[in-house]
C-alpha cells in the first residue's frame, strides 16, 4: 500500500506513521516568498546524477533529486531538506514538501497534455513544480513562458531551475520566472502584479494529499489564473496515512465555489490516479 513517509513534528510522529493531519498547520514558519535567478553561470551538475527521460516522443534529462539531496547535504547546504532526509521522511508540514522527487502524476500531467491540450504560446504557472516535468515539456511544445513555483528554495535552487536549463534553450527562458514559498504569498504577489500576464494554464501535481493546505493552494490558482483559463490538478484518489485526494478535493472546491471541475483523465495503472479540469464559475 502506498503512502507518504509523512512526519509530524508538532506530535512528535515518527516517519511513516499513519497520520491525517487534516487540521495542523504550521504557518508562523512559512517561507517567505523569494524570487530566483533562471539564467546566470552555467548549471554546476554532475554526470552520475543526470538520468534521461523519454515520455510522449519528448527527449528530457533530469536531475535525480535524491543524489542532489545527498550532494547538498554533504556541501551542508541542504537547509530545511536535511531534516527531512536524515527523519528519513518524504514530507514535514510546512517545512519539506516532497520537492526533491519525481511524483507519478507529474507524469500523467505530460501524458495528458501531449493528448491535445493547446499549449503554443500559453503561459503556463506550474504550482509545486518539484522537479518541474510538466513545466519543461510545456516549454518544449511551445509555450511562451512558465512560472514554476516550489515551497523549498533549495528545491528551485537545485533541481528546478538546473532541469529548466539542462532541456530549454536559454533564449527560451528569457520570460520565465522561478519563485520559492507559500502558496498564501505567491496569491498575495500575483495580485499585487496586475499588470504581469495570467497563466492561461495552471498545473499542479501530487500537491493535494493535506487537506489543510487547500485553501492556500485554490487560492493560489484563483490569484494566477487568467479569466478562461484552465487549471489541472493531477493527483491521487485517496492519499493513505494523509487523507487527502481527488474525491474529497472536488468536495472542497465545490464548497469553496470559485471553481468546477471534472474529471478529464482517469488511471488504475499501480494507484488510482486522476486529473481534474477547474475553471472558473463567473
Ligand atoms: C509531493 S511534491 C510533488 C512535486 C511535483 N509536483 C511532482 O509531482 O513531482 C508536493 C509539492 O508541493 C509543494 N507544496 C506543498 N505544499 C505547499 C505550500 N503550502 N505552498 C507551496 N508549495 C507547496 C512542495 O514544495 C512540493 O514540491
Amino acid at each position: 500500500m502506498f503512502k507518504f513517509g509523512f512526519c509530524d513534528e508538532e506530535k512528535g510522529d515518527l516517519p511513516g506513521q499513519d497520520i491525517d493531519n487534516a487540521s495542523g498547520t504550521c504557518g508562523p514558519n512559512r517561507p517567505a516568498l523569494q524570487e530566483h535567478a533562471i539564467l546566470g553561470p552555467p548549471v554546476s551538475t554532475q554526470e552520475s546524477e543526470l538520468v534521461p527521460l523519454s515520455l510522449c516522443g519528448q527527449k528530457m534529462l533530469f536531475l535525480n533529486g535524491d543524489l542532489v539531496m545527498l550532494r547538498l547535504q554533504r556541501q551542508g547546504m541542504a537547509g530545511d531538506l536535511g531534516r527531512a532526509s536524515e527523519a528519513h521522511t518524504d514530507l514535514i508540514p510546512d517545512v519539506y514538501e516532497g520537492g526533491m522527487k519525481l511524483w507519478e502524476c507529474s507524469r500523467d500531467l505530460v501524458t495528458f497534455l501531449s493528448a491535445g491540450e493547446p499549449l503554443e504560446g500559453r503561459h503556463v504557472l506550474e504550482l509545486g513544480c518539484g522537479a518541474a516535468l510538466p513545466a519543461v515539456f510545456c516549454l518544449l511544445r511551445g509555450a511562451a513562458s512558465v512560472t514554476v513555483q516550489d515551497y523549498n528554495r533549495e528545491v528551485i535552487d537545485h533541481l528546478t531551475v538546473p532541469n529548466l536549463r539542462l532541456n530549454v534553450p536559454e533564449s527560451r527562458l528569457a520570460g520565465c520566472r522561478a519563485l520559492s514559498g507559500d502558496w498564501a504569498a505567491l496569491a498575495d504577489r500575483l495580485r499585487a502584479e496586475p499588470g504581469r500576464p495570467r497563466a492561461h494554464l495552471v498545473l499542479t501535481s501530487e500537491t493535494i494529499y493535506r487537506r489543510a493546505s487547500w485553501p492556500r493552494l485554490l487560492d493560489a490558482v484563483d490569484a494566477g489564473l487568467a479569466d478562461g483559463g484552465t487549471a489541472l490538478v493531477a493527483a491521487k484518489t485517496f492519499y493513505f496515512g494523509v487523507g487527502g485526494g481527488t474525491r474529497a478535493f472536488e468536495q472542497a472546491v465545490l464548497e469553496d465555489g470559485r471553481f468546477s471541475s471534472e474529471v478529464v483523465f482517469s488511471t488504475k495503472q499501480g494507484l488510482h490516479r486522476e486529473i481534474l479540469r477547474l475553471v472558473r464559475t463567473t
